[in-house]
């Protein structure tokens, strides 16, 4: 990218690079005494060639690709922040939907399981309800076995 400097009797031009942020120049305000280091001798003759006005035209062309980049910079990170929150959203909306079904099931599991017990417990409940009544069928044959010996003896 090629830097160039335009010398005058007490202005500079520097448009810096362009890559950054489209164009931008620096402006500096020198001394009207010449660069004691000299460093660029080869320029002193184009002072005149570039009159002030055109700097300024190219200035403010510069400021206003400028302010269009930036505004296309900053419209593109607007952007980038609305997918962000979209893709966040989607990602909470699952989660949740997740946590959603996970409960669900769990639910219906605990439900299933307590319902399995209850019929477990009754079936239980009905198998000593026949014991008891077996034991107590025994025990009444027995004691009508028993008795009926009594009576005998
Ligand atoms: C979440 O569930 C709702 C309704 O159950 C559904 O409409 C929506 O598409 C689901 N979202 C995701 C990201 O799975
Ligand atoms: C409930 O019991 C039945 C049989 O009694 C069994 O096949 C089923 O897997 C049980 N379900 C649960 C959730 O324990």
């Amino acid at each position: 990218t090629t830097v160039n400097t335009l010398f005058f009797t007490d202005i500079q031009v520097k448009e810096l690079d362009k890559r950054a942020s489209g164009q931008a120049f620096e402006v500096i305000l020198s001394p009207s005494a010449p660069d004691p280091k000299g460093e660029f001798p080869l320029s002193t003759p184009k002072k005149k060639e570039v009159s002030l006005d055109e700097i300024q035209k190219k200035l403010d062309a510069a400021e206003e690709r400028r302010k269009n980049h930036e505004a296309e910079v900053l419209k593109h990170l607007a952007e980038k922040r609305e997918h962000e929150k979209e893709v966040l959203q989607k990602a909470m909306e699952e989660n949740n939907n997740f946590s959603k079904m996970a409960e669900e099931k769990l639910n219906l599991k605990m439900e299933a399981n307590k319902e399995n017990r209850t019929k477990q417990m009754a079936a239980m409940n009905e198998k000593f309800k026949e014991k008891d009544k077996k034991l107590e069928e025994v025990r009444k044959n027995k004691e009508t076995k028993e008795g009926g010996e009594n009576e005998e003896n």
